[in-house]
């Protein structure tokens, strides 16, 4: 736990400046071990978000910013007359280390917006970017925490999936904060929380946050989600979203596109919560959101240990894409939108 924390149920920093270096709270240990690794390079990094010892799409963004730092100062260090075009190569590894997080190429365009006009060390101007954009999200996630929880009447539970807490963002969370935000005005009684396999987000990581901040949950298999939505009184789903297309579709972590379809079947009301850094209008309809595809180990063992049959072949999808229209409420830090299209989308964007 860092010391940057803001209130009760914002305790939590999973990345974090230090001095000369980038620190990233290692989610592959969690709830286990609380373990923090130090970066001093670019690369490190990249291999960092590759290997999901930090993930969640703002998350993501964020640690590539810090980590652009470290390779503008390698680059100015060695070549001064020509880090700008230097960097070009580290920027492309962070870059492609997670194809569907928008907010990774986001950050990364933004840090490289303000090379421009820089003249001699760089390292001010970057680091100081990189921070704004860190409480920039941050803030964008105490705002949305608000907006999202006055939709919220009072229900008994809400259903969650993957991790989407201070863990996955720069603090606070987009879809938990909502939680967070819920539960402190007492809306619900008990948040069900989706397992997430094959990493276990849910058990792992959601399951930790909410028990450090007392907030009741029970965890369910992600195959039991049908069941639940038809014998127990569930107000919302509620998720964030790795990717949101110009017409509003959602790429989210997989089983996403299940809930929404099960929500819509059952009468819940499904709701998205993403900074604007994840709405990419370059990327027209959920079908062209490029969907990572990770080792199929992932799905045949379970840690070290292997479930599946001898010779057994797997897919394993990191996301999945959730059309628009099975999507009652987007929120953003910009304001809420309800039964999201491209129309509404684009004047959001341009508020
Ligand atoms: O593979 P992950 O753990 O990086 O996937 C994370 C998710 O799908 C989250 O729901 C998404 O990034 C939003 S986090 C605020």
């Amino acid at each position: 736990m860092l010391n940057n924390a803001k209130n009760q149920h914002d305790s939590i920093r999973a990345v974090e400046w230090k001095n000369d270096h980038l620190i990233l709270l290692d989610q592959r240990k969690l709830p286990q071990n609380e373990q923090y690794i130090e970066f001093y390079n670019a690369e490190d990094v990249a291999e960092a978000i590759r290997n999901m010892v930090v993930r969640g799409a703002p998350a993501i963004g964020i640690a590539a910013a810090y980590a652009l730092v470290l390779a503008a100062r390698k680059s100015y260090k060695q070549y001064p007359n020509d880090w700008r075009n230097r960097l070009e190569v580290e920027k492309e590894i962070l870059a492609n280390a997670r194809p569907t997080a928008v907010n990774l190429s986001w950050a990364l365009k933004r840090m490289c917006d303000a090379l421009v006009g820089i003249e001699g060390d760089p390292i001010p101007t970057l680091l100081e970017l990189a921070k704004t954009i860190h409480s920039e999200d941050i803030a964008a996630n105490h705002h949305m925490g608000q907006l999202g929880a006055q939709l919220i009447g009072a229900t008994h539970g809400l259903i969650t999936h993957c991790n989407t807490g201070s863990l996955a963002t720069g603090g606070y969370g987009t879809a938990l904060g909502v939680i967070r935000s819920a539960f402190a005005e007492g809306k619900f009684e008990r948040i069900y929380a989706g397992e997430t396999r094959p990493w276990w987000q849910g058990s792992r990581l959601t399951a930790w946050e909410l028990g450090k901040d007392h907030i009741p949950y029970k965890l369910v298999p992600d195959s039991a989600m049908a069941a639940l939505m038809k014998t127990k009184p569930i107000g919302w789903v509620i998720v964030g979203a790795d990717r949101i297309a110009a017409n509003g579709d959602v790429a989210n972590k997989i089983g996403t596109y299940s809930l929404a379809v099960n929500a819509s079947f059952h009468g819940v009301k499904f709701m998205v919560v993403a900074p604007t850094s994840t709405i990419d209008l370059d990327t027209r309809t959920g079908s062209d959101i490029p969907i990572e595809e990770r080792s199929i180990e992932e799905v045949l063992q379970v840690g070290n240990q292997r479930i599946a049959a001898l010779g057994a072949d797997a897919w394993n999808p990191a996301f999945d894409v959730t059309p628009a229209d099975l999507i009652d409420v987007l929120v953003t830090e910009k304001g809420v939108i309800h039964h999201p299209n491209t129309e509404k989308i684009a004047q959001l964007m341009r508020s």
